[in-house]
């Protein structure tokens, strides 16, 4: 049975990466990267500065790794981002989502829900060219972190740091993903899985703005196209126009993709402005409008996009530091896709 990953209460508490701007101390101590502070969050070990000593290099390895693959195929960004998040609820940020499967355990890479992960090998790329400059220093699950970060900024998204020293779990099976969100969920739904996360529905609706990046598959959409409910066809959230566009992708399949906005490869706050529009691709994304509990936050990053980039990535350090292993807790992979 899955473990619940949530915050340490000590976390929340202090604001430090939630609605409430943290206190000039806290700030203060994340951005200069001392662990002061960071132990009064209740995560001990982790730091901005984790690997100053011993892979001062990690950082960079991972930039350079990232910007080359998206310069390649600027659609890998959303997939860094998405993998991240795919990690982080399932198991704590401990990169169980990079372990491949064995002949005993089928793990969360198999599960249908991360079945269209993407980018895998820029994260074994970056683990790589880090083991051979410092070997078993850097976990898998920090790389996951800092290249997730990189993909957001590369993306046009807001620049931050992340604290780091997570270090790799041991588990990784399919069952554990029961805690990813599904499509079809309404606002009530995510509210209650991300505040079981410890998120708050402010914190839940800007991190959806992940979905200013990247696509989805028909299968993911397609059951508000037709035959929706008894009494409607089609989602009555959804425009007609846009539903007719997206039939029209479906005419190609399951795997027929829709960008989330009209701007795929853009970290912007293009995402908000299409649920204003009726045109969310999910129903998970159209809820947030939808929903009175929701729609006055969707309305406020459509307005103001420096307002969503600066509470996305509080949230983005908060998330990054779901049920982190520290210590001997958990171990430093030498290779990602294989416990040691
Ligand atoms: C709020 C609940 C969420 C639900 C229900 C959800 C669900 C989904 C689904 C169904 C897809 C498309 C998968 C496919 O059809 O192949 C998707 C894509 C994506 N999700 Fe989410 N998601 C949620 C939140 C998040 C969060 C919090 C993040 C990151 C912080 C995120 C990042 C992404 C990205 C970047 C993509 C595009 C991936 C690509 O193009 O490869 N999502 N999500």
């Amino acid at each position: 049975m899955a473990k619940s990953t949530t915050i340490p209460a000590s976390i929340n508490q202090l604001g430090i990466l939630g609605r409430r701007r943290p206190p000039p101390c806290i700030r203060t101590g994340l951005q200069t990267g001392t662990i002061t502070s960071l132990r009064r969050f209740g995560v001990h070990a982790l730091s901005m500065n984790y690997y100053g000593m011993r892979c001062p290099i990690a950082d960079n390895i991972v930039r350079v790794t990232v910007n080359n693959a998206l310069q390649s195929d600027p659609t890998l960004a959303a997939g860094l981002l998405r993998m991240h998040f795919h990690d982080c609820f399932v198991e704590g940020c401990d990169g169980s989502v990079l372990l491949d499967s064995t002949k005993d355990n089928t793990a969360e890479k198999d599960s249908p829900a991360n079945l269209s992960l993407r980018g895998y090998e820029i994260i074994d790329d970056a683990k790589q060219q880090i083991e051979n400059q410092c070997p078993g220093v850097v976990s898998c699950a920090d790389i996951l972190a800092m290249a997730a970060r990189d993909a957001v900024f590369w993306a046009g998204g807001p620049v931050y740091d992340i604290p780091k020293g997570r270090k790799d779990g041991t588990r990784s099976k399919i069952e554990d993903t029961i805690n990813l969100p599904a499509p079809f969920f309404n606002s009530s739904q995510l509210i209650a899985m991300f505040g079981q996360h410890g998120f708050s529905v402010q914190e839940m609706v800007v991190l959806s703005g992940a979905h200013t990046l990247g696509v989805a598959r028909c299968s993911s959409f397609k059951n508000r196209l037709t035959k929706f409910d008894s009494t409607h066809n089609t989602d009555p959230d959804l425009d007609s126009g846009f539903a007719a566009k997206l039939s029209k992708t479906c005419t190609a399949g399951d795997n027929a993709e829709a960008p989330f906005d009209e701007t795929r490869n853009s970290f912007d706050n293009a995402y908000f402005n299409a649920l204003q529009k009726k045109a969310g691709v999910l129903t998970s994304d159209q809820t947030l409008f939808a929903s009175p509990r929701t729609r006055n936050i969707v309305n406020s990053y459509a307005m103001n996009e420096a307002k969503f980039f600066f509470e996305f990535q509080q949230a983005m350090v908060k998330m990054g530091l779901l049920d982190v292993k520290e210590g001997k807790a958990g171990e430093v992979r030498s290779d990602c896709r294989k416990i040691n």
